[in-house]
């Protein structure tokens, strides 16, 4: 099934934030998997949906060859610019996960950090993550799970969001090891771990602000509302943030699945 008009609406939206501001926030998963990874010097290594780029800097600064790609033009901007003051020598495309602008058996390496999950065509998406990688190659991805401290983010959002069209792949799918194993289970052979990333911050208002900013989605969902229903949503933002109070402070423990394959 083809999203074509969905996802020229989703790139406008993730290109609708600094979202280099939230990347600094899951520098720990970029970390994680480049080490799961372990790219050896002069390795092809594709970054899809790249964003700003964090994860393509860490795999450049260990000496893989990288090429990152994400379909909002404005994030592949701010990559290309961080990545030149970084004086990192990195290919960046604007592309699409379920149509990758690349040949088969193309790159050693192929990852994704809370990337492929969000295109709502899954079986595409993976279909593509497989074509692209060599045998023996390797596959590392990040995906939150649906009920861990993102999932739980997300579902405060959707309840102020219009529905997906009919037959879009819910993202959080990513996070059930069941599903990823179907998608990718014939392509690679995986290994899943449940892991945790903490995000914390001064207060419910500090972190509405950071997200609002940074975070295309919430950004572009906060402005596509009237005065009266964006005041509800950000009070519903500040009482999932209470729930999250430890003495001074709010920490958000967002679960995610760390990803590793080896393509068959
Ligand atoms: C949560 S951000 C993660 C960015 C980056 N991987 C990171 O870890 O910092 C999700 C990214 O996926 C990109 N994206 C979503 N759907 C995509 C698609 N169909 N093709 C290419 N990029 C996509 C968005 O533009 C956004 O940059």
């Amino acid at each position: 099934m083809a999203f074509e008009e969905l996802k020229q609406r989703q790139s406008t939206v993730w290109s609708s934030g600094a979202f280099e501001k939230v990347a600094a926030s899951i520098g720990d998963v970029h970390q994680a998997v480049v080490d799961g990874l372990h790219p050896a010097p002069g390795d092809e290594w594709l970054d899809a949906a790249c964003g700003t780029g964090e994860l393509s800097f860490l795999a450049a600064a260990a000496g893989a060859h990288v090429t990152g790609m994400d379909f909002a033009d404005t994030l592949v901007a701010t990559a290309r610019r961080q990545a030149a003051e970084r004086g990192l020598h990195i290919h960046f495309d604007v592309g699409d996960v379920e149509a990758m602008p690349y040949g088969d058996d193309q790159f050693d390496i192929v990852s994704s950090t809370f990337g492929v999950m969000f295109a709502p065509n899954h079986a595409a998406a993976a279909g593509e993550l497989a074509r692209v990688v060599r045998p023996g190659g390797r596959l590392g991805l990040a995906c939150w799970t649906p009920d861990g401290g993102a999932g739980q983010m997300f579902k405060v959002l959707v309840q102020f969001q219009p529905p997906p069209p009919e037959g879009a792949g819910n993202p959080v799918a990513w996070g059930n090891e069941a599903h990823v194993r179907e998608l990718l289970g014939d392509a690679f052979e995986l290994e899943v771990e449940e892991q945790t990333s903490t995000h914390r911050e001064p207060s419910g208002e500090a972190y509405w602000d950071y997200m609002v900013s940074g975070f295309g989605p919430l950004k572009t969902l906060a402005e596509s509302l009237d005065d009266s229903r964006r005041a509800e949503l950000s009070q519903a933002w500040l009482d999932f943030a209470e729930t999250m109070r430890e003495g001074n402070e709010i920490v958000h423990r967002r679960q995610y699945l760390l990803i590793l394959g080896t393509r068959r």
